[in-house]
This record gives structure tokens, sequence and C-alpha cells, in this order.
């Protein structure tokens, strides 16, 4: 019988996500997210909501929701839960979440904005990168379960538009960033072939599809 690999807490998805190692372009584009994060952080201490398999590069700690994830990273993890943080108030310069939103109901989201903003110090910064609905993702999606490339699909709540991800981070913070990434190329980096890779500059060239928004908010220094 082959092992679990997610499960539902408290209404939020938890699970053991797709090694993105396994798939080149992807790996590669998430290697990009991951710079774009990091270009727009501030230094110092800095926390990442449900990192997944991947803590990213920046990241001091990291906190997951699949208890699993969080001893299989070098990096120090704890499991829990990103809707109620174990870090005292103004203990971070930064936080990270990338990818994770949409496993959360809709109404404990901005629960977990608020509770970025209690452990960030006034002046530090949240960035969120998140899958943004669409046709274009619909069928890309569909046509992948279909084709046998991805197994069970998770996502039950459905990903969050760019007016969504940028509200939400508006509540707490000053928007200093939004905007859209993706290319027609992401059904290519389903594919587990090391010549996806190769895809990488037609990919970076071909930027005018919405399959992510990247959103970064800084908490406002009091006056
Ligand atoms: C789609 S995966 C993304 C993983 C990683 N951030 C990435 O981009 O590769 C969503 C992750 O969110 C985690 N997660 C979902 N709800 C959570 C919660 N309330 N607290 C902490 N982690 C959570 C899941 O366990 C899963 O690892």
């Amino acid at each position: 019988m082959s092992e679990a690999t997610w499960d539902v807490q408290d209404g939020a998805i938890v699970e053991r996500p797709r090694n993105v190692r396994e798939h080149p372009l992807l790996e590669r584009i998430y290697q990009r997210h991951d710079r774009l994060i990091a270009a727009r952080l501030p230094a110092g201490r800095t926390l990442e909501l449900a990192f997944g398999q991947h803590m990213h590069p920046r990241a001091d700690i990291g906190l997951e929701g699949w208890p699993s994830n969080a001893t299989a990273v070098r990096k120090p993890a704890l499991a829990g839960d990103a809707r109620s943080l174990p870090f005292a108030d103004d203990s971070f310069d930064a936080v990270i979440g990338r990818r994770f939103l949409h496993h959360v109901p809709p109404e404990d989201r901005e629960r977990i904005i608020r509770e970025a903003a209690r452990v960030l110090r006034p002046g530090g910064r949240l960035a969120l990168l998140e899958g943004t609905p669409g046709l274009y993702r619909r069928l890309t999606k569909g046509a992948a379960f279909r084709l046998g490339a991805l197994e069970e699909d998770t996502d039950i709540y459905g990903h969050l538009s760019e007016t969504a991800v940028t509200d939400l981070v508006e509540a707490e913070f000053d928007l200093v960033q939004s905007r859209t990434l993706g290319s027609p190329l992401m059904l290519a980096s389903i594919s587990e072939s090391d010549l996806s890779a190769r895809l990488l500059d037609l990919y970076e060239r071909t930027q005018f599809v919405k399959w992510w928004t990247f959103a970064v908010g800084e908490l406002p220094v009091e006056g």
C-alpha cells in the first residue's frame, strides 16, 4: 500500500508536494522566482511558511504543515500551522510564502497575513508568490491530468486572483510590488526530461501569461 502524501488539517491541505528536482524546467523557473524574492527582501532573519520540500535559500527557519517535510530539510524547521505562528512579535526581518495560500480555506488567509505581520519587525517585508487562476491554467492542468503527467489534484479551494493576493497584502502592509509571472510554456514544466530545461530562455522571453502573482509588502513603521 502506498503511503499517504496529503491530509486535511483544520481545512488546510497539507501534503508532500511534487519534488521539483524531478522537473528540470520547473526547477529552473522556481530558482528564478527565488532570485526575484531575494532581491526584494531586506537583510536579516527570514522565516519561510509552508516550504514544501525545498526551503528558500534566504530562509533561516521554516514552518510546514506536513510534518515529514519539516524533517527532510537541512535547515531548522518546525512542523506547524501558518495560521498560528509559534514565534514572538517582531522576531523576523522577512517572511516568505511560496505557492501555498490556495491550500488554506479562504476565510483563514487573512489570519496568516496578520500572523506574518505580527512576527515581522516594523519595516520588515512579506513576499508572496501564488498561482493565478485562469483559462490557460485550467486547460494546461486538465491536459496534464488526462496525460497522467500529474497525479491527484488537491487544489480544492482554487487559486487566488492577483487582486485577492494584493488585497490580502494591503490589509496589513504597504504594497511594494505586485506583478504576474508565467509563459505559454507551462505545460513543458511538468516534463521530467532534462531537455525541458533548455526552454528556460524561451520561457523568460514569453512572460505574457498570468500563471503566478508575485506580491511584496512592507510593514509600516509607526510614525
Ligand atoms: C503547493 S505546496 C507548496 C510548497 C512550497 N512552498 C513550494 O512552493 O514548493 C503547499 C504547501 O503548503 C503546506 N501547507 C498548507 N497549509 C498549511 C498551513 N496552514 N500551515 C503550514 N503549511 C501549510 C502544505 O503542506 C504544502 O507543503
